[in-house]
């Protein structure tokens, strides 16, 4: 959470710290600011508010800028306003801060700090600090300081007299850094560096990064200086803008079939899945006698669907937890179990929490993500990377679908090596999966049958999503995204659940999305919906096209096109993923950015 910006180099200073801000301001959107260096006088500028907000305040000034830093919020402590917003500056320290100091409270009380502060975040507690020791020395009161803060931490820092200078340190939070031809700039995340460059370096945690116009120099806490370690980033250097569409949302779910198609194309060999180029030995699916998928959200969701799928293709036991449960909930664990940690952003709190717990109690982890290099990456023992590029909007779409398909790769190899499939029917499973970028490509051609389904839920205030089976698991994922975006109450239940309580809610106000995908629950499913329709509730079907003979013509149908039941979760998920798009921007409501959210929660 929070999007931090520094930037020291040839170019606009305050342009490129306000073009990058926009970019990360899905990390948070509560305010945003900057602080500019013009000769040896920091500006600060920053306001409650979007950064379009800010670049208004800003118009006009600080065009000769040396050097900068940024900040957009998403707010934990202290409410959205100005003075709460980032960056704080106390005596000769301006700085900008992502995560939290847990000891705050303390450190004000034993350091005498109240008075100098006018905010009432964790982050100012740590600038008056760093001003408390500065004794002319940035590095070293910077470890001064550090070794008294308790807590996570991403600080980007300057100090009044260093012109031209960005010191920056980390503990958790992340930040990632380049120097290239245009300076030499750091970022929460590499979204805000790829229009200058694909390479990039980590920095690691408790290191102090030094950057100039035209160097970079990163020393560890015993002043050792250490080698950056570059990676480079496949995503395009534009890949991150909206290429036309009015939102990210809608060119994201737009780009899944491509988005698929890179991430199963290296993992396919001679028909057969293979994971030999990321080095994730067979023997990890082999050894194991249990697995336990790990992640938040919509990572979670996917989770739930491997989990249908391993249950009734490998007849293994697994379970999938809410990485903020996780190591809470006393879960069985040992040097057996394969944890699976699913990620977008590969920088959630929870879920890397999360796998350092179950790395600690001997399991191995294996996790898919879809940000090279990000913490959960290089906390796990194997990656499998999702390459669905940049995932800008809030809800997540292609990440979602790019992590389902890379389950179906690892269920399809599981089933080959414990003898579940032989080759013949491995490669069947391959073949459907490969099928599915063109099958949810007919999804997104009908996009406009979805955008009129959207009409009927628009004025809803509360909605059901029923269905059984792996329809429950897609349902689950169709509700997250609905709520999200356009703030309708929306719940997803497993039909047969529904006579058990919830049935109580349904009345002519409530509409239903059914979801009927499953040939097996099909019979059931339908008699379910029929109990809603007869208490009133308008009912919005999605089903395989091959079930839909006989479908009452009352209900607003969209027809699936058709896929082996085990793989129909994936145009299922397009479509609902439109619905929730097209209600969310025929209410006219900001689609990328849904109130309250962040895009990369790193706060527990
Ligand atoms: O980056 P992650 O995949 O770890 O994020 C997990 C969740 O925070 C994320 O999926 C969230 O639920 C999305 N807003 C859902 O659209």
């Amino acid at each position: 959470m929070c999007g931090i910006i520094g930037y020291t180099g040839s170019e606009n200073v305050k342009e490129v710290l306000l073009d990058a801000l926009e970019l990360l301001e899905y990390r948070g959107y509560d305010s945003a600011g900057i602080a500019v260096m013009e000769e040896n006088e920091i500006q600060v500028y920053k306001r409650a508010g979007r950064v379009k907000d800010l670049r208004e305040k800003c118009a006009g000034k600080a065009e000769n800028s040396v050097c900068g830093i940024g900040h957009t919020r998403w707010a934990t402590h202290g409410g959205v306003n100005d003075t709460n917003a980032h960056p704080h500056q106390v005596g000769r320290v301006t700085l900008v801060h992502n995560g939290i100091i847990e000891n705050y409270r303390e450190l004000i009380a034993d350091y005498d700090l109240k008075e100098k502060l006018q905010s009432e975040t964790d982050s100012e507690v740590v600038a008056a600090l760093l001003d408390r020791f500065y004794e002319g020395n940035p590095e070293e009161t910077i470890k001064k300081t550090v070794s008294k803060l308790k807590g996570t931490f991403a600080l980007v820092i300057m100090f009044a007299d260093h012109a031209g200078v960005i010191y920056s340190t980390r503990n958790v939070s992340p930040i990632v850094a380049t120097l290239c031809k245009e300076g030499a700039m750091l970022a929460s995340d590499l979204t805000a560096l790829c229009r200058f460059t694909n390479n990039y370096f980590v920095v690691p945690e408790y290191h102090i990064l030094e950057m100039k116009e035209d160097s970079i120099k990163l020393t560890d806490f015993d002043g050792n200086e250490k080698e950056p370690e570059y990676l480079t980033a496949d995503w395009e250097l534009n890949s991150a803008g909206k290429n036309g569409y009015p939102f990210y949302m809608e060119k994201e779910i737009m780009e899944q079939p491509d988005a698929i198609e890179r991430t199963i194309a290296n993992r396919i060999v001679s028909g057969m899945p293979d994971f030999t180029a990321e080095g994730v030995p067979d023997s990890l699916f082999t050894e194991c006698d249990r697995i336990n998928i790990i992640a938040c959200g919509t990572a979670m969701h996917a989770g739930l669907v491997a989990q249908a799928l391993v249950k009734s293709i490998l007849h293994m036991h697994i379970d999938v937890d809410m990485a903020s449960e996780f190591m809470y909930s006393d879960p069985v664990i040992d040097e057996k179990t394969l944890v699976i940690a699913v990620s977008q952003s590969g920088e959630t709190i929870d879920t890397l929490e999360a796998v350092k717990y179950a790395r600690r109690r001997g399991a191995k982890c294996l996790s898919i993500i879809n940000v090279k290099g990000s913490s959960i990456a290089r906390e796990s023992d194997y990656v499998l990377y999702t390459n669905a590029g940049p995932e800008i909007a809030v809800a997540s779409t292609k990440a979602y679908t790019t992590q389902l398909s890379i389950f179906y790769l690892i269920v399809a190899k599981m089933a080959q090596l414990r003898g579940v499939y032989d080759t013949e029917q491995t490669q069947s499973f391959i073949r459907e999966l490969q099928r599915t970028p063109e099958v949810m490509k007919k999804v997104l051609e009908k996009r406009r049958d979805i955008h009129v389904l959207a009409n009927k839920v628009l004025s809803a205030k509360d909605l059901f999503m029923i269905g059984r089976g792996l329809d429950h698991s897609i349902l689950l994922e169709g509700s997250l995204k609905l709520k999200e975006v356009s703030y309708i109450h929306s719940e997803a239940y497993a039909s047969g659940e529904l006579k058990h309580g919830p049935i109580a809610l349904i009345t002519q106000d409530t509409p239903v999305v059914a979801s009927v995908t499953q040939e097996k629950l099909m019979s059931k499913e339908l008699s379910n919906i029929k109990e809603v329709r007869s208490r009133g509730a308008d009912i919005v079907l999605f089903i395989k096209e091959s079930l839909a003979e006989d479908i009452d013509s009352q209900y607003q149908t969209f027809l699936l096109p058709d896929m082996r039941d085990e793989f129909m979760v994936m145009p299922a998920s397009v479509a609902l993923q439109l619905l929730a798009y097209y209600v969310s921007s025929d209410k006219g409501f900001d689609v990328d950015k849904p109130r309250n959210l962040a895009k990369v929660v790193t706060v527990e």
